[in-house]
């Protein structure tokens, strides 16, 4: 049994401690308002960018997870949240004198900036264009100086129960099909974001770096016109690129998760047709 703090206990993190308290892990969940967490999970008003707030943090933690995400898409709130919050945490910990086993940090495959379908791994060049992978790079560096032990796995795009916006525009006939190459995108469905996050903690020695995605990397196209097949609606319309302007310039990469199978991890949606599909049948009249 562990004592655990979740710092950020939203959606992944509210799963996950669901997960750790069910095993007989003792959870405390931080966010500013906390009322709404499931029974057996503690609950710890705090605000991570203030770091009075963080004064009596559970005593004895063995275990943190760092999973706080900001309430808005701009440098300000990415810095604040990530970088700053962060280090409020480890200092606070420092300063308390606590020794936890190790701390694990949900960072983003936005880190990788490749943008011509390359295959990336742990080990692929990290050279962000946008604030948000230098801000999540930055934070990485400093949980990585920190005298704690640490584990960073690097998500992709996290769909599932209430995350379903692919699903929708599709439905709506709002998706967009671009032509030209593949433009491939990575995600992994919230249950193993939980999952994932659950087995490296269970992990005797995991590594400081792992890609969280599941096992296939897709073209984005190839997934909405799936969605809408399944749906039965019609394909998505396509759009030349050239109309797209700044649109055009996102990621465009594949992402591995061969180091996160080798640790032993085994995926509950391997794809998106496993993950979509089980949210389809949820959702079926
Ligand atoms: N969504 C994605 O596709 C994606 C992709 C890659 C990586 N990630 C990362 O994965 C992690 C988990 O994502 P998620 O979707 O589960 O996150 P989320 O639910 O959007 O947010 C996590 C929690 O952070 C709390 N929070 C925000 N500001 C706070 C503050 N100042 N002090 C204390 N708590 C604060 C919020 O609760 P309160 O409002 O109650 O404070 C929220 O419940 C995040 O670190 C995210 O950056 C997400």
């Amino acid at each position: 049994m562990a004592r655990v703090l979740i710092a950020g206990c939203g959606y992944v993190g509210t799963a996950l401690a669901e997960r750790l308290v069910a095993e007989g892990h003792v959870v405390w969940g931080l966010r500013r308002h906390p009322e709404g967490l499931p029974p057996g999970v503690r609950p710890l008003a705090a605000d991570l960018t203030d770091p009075g707030t963080l004064r009596n943090l559970p005593s004895g933690l063995e275990c943190v997870v760092y999973m706080a995400a900001p309430d808005r898409l701009d440098d300000e709130a990415y810095r604040s949240i990530y970088v700053e919050g962060l280090s409020h945490v480890l200092d606070a910990l420092r300063r308390q004198g606590q020794e936890p086993r190790r701390i694990f940090f949900t960072s983003s495959t936005v880190v990788y900036a490749q943008a011509n379908g390359e295959w990336v791994d742990e080990r692929s060049p990290t050279e962000p264009v946008h604030f948000s992978g230098t801000r999540m790079l930055e934070a990485e560096r400093l949980l990585l100086g920190s005298p704690f032990p640490a584990t960073i796995l690097r998500l992709g795009g996290i769909y599932g129960p209430g995350r379903v916006g692919r699903i929708e525009r599709v439905r709506r006939g709002e998706a967009v099909c671009i032509d030209g190459p593949p433009t491939y995108t990575n995600r992994i469905h919230h249950d193993d974001c939980a999952g994932a996050l659950q087995h490296l903690m269970a992990h005797p020695q995991p590594e400081d770096l792992y890609i969280g995605v599941d096992d296939e990397p897709a073209d984005e196209c190839a997934v909405l016109r799936w969605l809408a097949a399944q749906l039965g609606v019609p394909l998505p319309r396509v759009e030349r690129s050239a109309d797209l302007g700044p649109r055009r310039q996102r990621g465009n990469k594949r992402c591995r998760n061969a180091r996160l199978v080798a640790s032993g991890y085994i995926f509950r949606y391997p794809t998106f047709r496993d993950g979509y599909g089980a949210l389809l049948s949820c959702s079926a009249p």
